[in-house]
């Protein structure tokens, strides 16, 4: 039988009907909330983004969801931590359920990417390596990362429970299932990578012990929520927030070895073509000094043996059906082009021309934030290759 997007999947305790996933994607557009400093509830506005998203046995995956305070990193983010965070995100859950749809909330936590003027406490990191530049958002004014506190074991004891209480809350509220950020430069990544993980602890040193944090947290989530909802996103080839660690296959393909044997909903990966501010070309090129000869998912397949595989970056009207019709993966996820077209998922069946996306309107909070989230007042139609620029584009 010939696989295609449009075939249906089991994963975990979840049953999809197609193939086609929203991508995590963070789009700041919270209310402030009048109970907690530094925290954002979800709204109204919120649950009418993620209800026009929702197809009969389609997935979507959240927004990137602060597990604590002290994983919080930029405005707008509703977490799952107050009650509050959970009636709201209870509302969107029933929304998406009304439609059909299958909902797994991504937890978050950002690590030395954040900054205190956010929550009031130093970030926590692996080691003391802090990012170069300066953290900006909207109207905070830039300034210099800190340099962050490295966890000791109770913090990571501590950080590990506050993402199985986020889990908990997420089921609590409805969520199918849960996805672990374990990419994109941000806490887990912190551990990943030899550049910024220097201790000589068991959580350190060497690729076993750079990858038992996230092993270790993933095993406790399976254990309280049930390996079935339980899945995990990784970044094997990425270098967002300074991620310049050089043992790209054998420390990930220890990560899928391992996580291969814990029965999870699945993995998600995203593709070594995408980044944040390169175009395909200059992200491609940049591996030329990491000793990677070929630059493909495959290599973690094996490793990751029955699990589902999820893809992500770069997938668009002309290519998303190859690598399913070829098995490299079994499902893919959508990023901006979901942004653009709510109703990606009937487009592409019926072949239909996709918007194109607006950039300056991603990342909220704005006085105006339904523009360019629910309402696109200009939209043009992408042309062919728009999908192989950056983000930036
Ligand atoms: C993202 N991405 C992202 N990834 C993630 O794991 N958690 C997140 O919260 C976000 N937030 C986010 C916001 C916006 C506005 C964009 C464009 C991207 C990355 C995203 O999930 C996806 O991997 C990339 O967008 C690549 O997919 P596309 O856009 O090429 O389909």
């Amino acid at each position: 039988m010939t696989i295609s997007a449009w075939s249906p999947l089991r994963i975990g305790e979840s049953q999809l009907e197609h193939r086609i996933v929203l991508a995590p994607l963070t789009r700041n557009r919270g209310t402030p909330s009048q109970l907690h400093k530094h925290t954002w509830v979800p709204n109204d506005l919120m649950l009418q983004y993620y209800e026009e998203r929702a197809t009969k046995g389609g997935l979507l995956i959240t927004e990137a969801t602060p597990v604590s305070l002290r994983a919080s990193g930029v405005p707008g983010i509703p977490g799952l931590f107050t009650e509050e965070q959970q009636e709201g995100w209870k509302k969107i859950v029933d929304a998406v359920h009304q439609q059909g749809g299958v909902f797994f909330c991504q937890i978050w936590h950002q690590g030395r990417t954040t900054h205190s003027c956010l929550m009031d406490q130093i970030p926590h990191s692996s080691s003391d390596v802090a990012l170069q530049g300066k953290f900006a958002w909207n109207d905070i004014p830039a300034r210099p990362y800190e340099k962050p506190v490295p966890m000791s074991k109770d913090d990571i004891e501590a950080t590990q429970n506050d993402f199985v209480q986020a889990a908990v809350n997420a089921l609590s509220v409805g969520f199918d299932g849960i996805e672990v950020h374990a990419g994109n430069g941000y806490l887990f990544d912190q551990f990943h990578h030899s550049n910024i993980n220097l201790r000589d602890d068991e959580y350190g040193r060497d690729i076993e012990g750079r990858s038992k944090f996230t092993l270790e947290t993933v095993q406790k989530l399976c254990n309280a929520i049930g390996a079935g909802r339980v899945a995990v996103r990784l970044s094997p080839f990425g270098l967002f927030n300074e991620t310049l660690g050089e043992e790209r296959i054998p420390q990930w393909q220890y990560l899928c070895t391992q996580l291969g044997q814990m029965g999870l909903a699945y993995v998600h990966l995203i593709e070594p073509r995408f980044d944040e501010f390169k175009s395909a070309s200059e992200k491609l090129a940049a591996f030329k000094n990491y000793n990677v000869e070929d630059l493909t998912l495959k290599h973690f397949k094996q490793a990751l043996g029955s699990t589902p595989i999820m893809a992500a970056g770069g997938f668009g009207p002309d290519n998303f059906q190859e690598g399913l019709q070829s098995g490299a993966h079994d499902l893919m996820a959508f990023g901006r082009f979901f942004v653009a077209n709510p109703d990606l998922v009937q487009k592409l069946r019926d072949q239909e021309p996709l918007y194109k996306w607006d950039r300056s309107r991603f990342y909220g909070p704005f006085p105006d934030n339904e523009v360019g989230y629910t309402v696109h007042p200009s939209r043009v139609f992408a042309a062919s290759g728009d999908i192989s620029k950056g983000q930036l584009a």
